[in-house]
């Protein structure tokens, strides 16, 4: 267990721990096992939730590379499991840089020893409720030009985050240049039943109770970004039904079990994601004029 931080209560299960072990990973202890099985029993179908969910975090950037995107900020990354974003972005392009980001110590400490020393690739510690923080970041500011398109993930971690998470979502909109991508899944309250809420009542027991939201709140979260359309080759949508299940944003035929889980699960049917596209930026004032000082000084050397 070299790569558990001393510090962790071991007795107490964790979201994100939880994920791993329902991914088949072996970085949890006894109390998310416990924990995750609970789940489990009453909502079988949260495994499969969550192998969709991570094709899709697959397919959105392969999707963002496709697009020439070369940065990613991936929030609440996660432990590192197979098909992570660096894995996947250097499969296409060696120079993509990724920045991971959670709060969680034993992802972090996973990540860290994973990655050992990249330039292209960091992980920082910190809670996404705090956006300014993760932008001004020494380390984001090292790895990612913020002038330049980037991806912005928010895979399966807002429904972690009780509150006003737009508050969260639009300082990196605000951040984001023309051409980059903002990706979001979400549990959503849809079709709520008896499963639905037992899954919620289990992790009320972790330090991030799960926070179900509309679907039109989630869809709110992408601003003026245009949707893309979940089928290739569909024009892209400004409505709501660019929030799709998982499972069927862009489907791949070696991702088909996933999605034939989809009908016998309304947890799966409720797990939505999109991906949103920032345009060109619209100029709507005239060009700043230079500061006088500046100008001055200008002056000053040609003399
Ligand atoms: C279900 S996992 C998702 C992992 C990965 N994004 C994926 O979709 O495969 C949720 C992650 O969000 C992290 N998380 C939850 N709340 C967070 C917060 N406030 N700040 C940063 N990370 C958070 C958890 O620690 C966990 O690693």
């Amino acid at each position: 267990m070299s790569w558990a931080p001393a510090e962790l209560d071991l007795s107490r299960p964790n979201a994100a721990r939880m994920y791993d072990y329902f991914l088949g990973g072996s970085h949890n202890f006894a109390a998310d096992r416990q924990a995750a099985d609970a789940v489990l029993a009453v909502a079988p179908h949260v495994a499969d939730a969550a192998r969709a969910n991570r094709a899709f975090l697959r397919r959105a950037v392969q999707y963002a590379l496709k697009q020439g995107i070369r940065q990613f900020i991936d929030l609440g990354s996660g432990i590192p499991t197979v098909g992570n974003v660096h894995d996947i972005a250097h499969s296409v392009d060696a120079d993509a840089r990724v920045l991971y980001v959670d709060v969680e110590p034993v992802a972090v400490a996973h990540a860290r020893a994973l990655l050992g020393v990249d330039p292209r690739v960091d992980v920082i510690q910190a809670d996404i409720c705090f956006p300014d923080f993760i932008i001004d970041n020494p380390t984001t500011q090292r790895l990612i030009d913020l002038d330049r398109p980037m991806a912005v993930l928010f895979v399966s971690v807002l429904h972690f985050i009780p509150g006003d998470v737009n508050a969260i979502v639009e300082p990196f909109r605000a951040a984001m240049s023309p051409g980059s991508a903002l990706v979001i899944s979400h549990a959503t309250s849809g079709t709520a039943t008896s499963q639905t809420e037992e899954v919620q009542r289990l992790y009320q027991r972790t330090p991030t109770p799960l926070q179900l939201r509309h679907l039109a709140d989630v869809q709110a979260l992408f601003g003026d970004f245009a949707m893309v359309a979940p089928q290739p080759g569909a024009a892209s949508r400004a409505d709501r039904a660019a929030l799709v299940p998982v499972s069927h944003w862009r489907p791949e035929p070696k991702d088909h079990l996933a999605a034939r889980g989809q009908p016998a699960s309304p947890f799966l049917a409720n797990f939505l994601a999109g991906v949103g596209m920032r345009g060109p930026a619209v100029m709507t004032e005239q060009p700043k004029p230079e500061p006088a000082k500046r100008q001055a000084s200008r002056q000053e050397g040609q003399r």
